[in-house]
């Protein structure tokens, strides 16, 4: 028998340890978050990815009536992104969240097992690790890639 351990880093920062450029990419999250349409949960979700062209593209969490029928904020971004720029590489990306009061979450709300299943594939495409920013109100986890957050992930058939 053997036993294996996977081990998750995440750095713990607070929002002013942030670079400028990471801090804007967080920005960028929150304010996608006000383009939320989530009337149903009243939970608002936006997610902003940093492309190597340069270029950011946000998402946000759009609900249906029928309820499955609604994405979340990081699909939402990273289907567009790569249906818009199919030759960019994923770099970063930036999550934010508010709750139903409308402020931002205090603990850093982390994407769904799909959003990580689906984002695991464009890190898979840009061949290089797409680090993680969960920003919560004040602390901030960065986790080195997508595998990271889906250390047991599918990825091949
Ligand atoms: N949601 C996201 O946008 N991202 C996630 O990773 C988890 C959940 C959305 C889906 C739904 O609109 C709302 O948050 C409540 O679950």
């Amino acid at each position: 028998m053997t036993n294996r351990d996977i081990t998750v880093k995440i750095r713990q920062l607070a929002y002013d340890e942030l670079s400028p450029a990471d801090a804007e990419l967080v920005e960028q999250a929150r304010q996608a978050t006000f383009r939320s349409y989530a009337p149903y949960s009243r939970f608002r979700v936006g997610a902003a990815i940093l492309l190597s062209n340069g270029e950011v593209i946000t998402g946000a969490n759009q609900e249906n009536a029928a309820y499955p029928s609604g994405t979340c904020a990081e699909r939402s971004a990273c289907y567009y992104a790569h249906a818009r720029y199919p030759e960019a590489k994923f770099l970063k990306i930036a999550i934010a969240a508010r709750g139903t009061d409308g402020e931002f979450v205090d603990e850093p709300a982390a994407p769904c097992g799909a959003c990580r299943q689906a984002l695991l594939e464009y890190e898979t495409l840009a061949g290089a690790p797409v680090e993680v920013l969960l920003a919560g109100r004040d602390k901030i986890y960065v986790l080195e890639s997508v595998k990271s957050t889906l250390p047991l992930a599918f990825d091949s058939f």
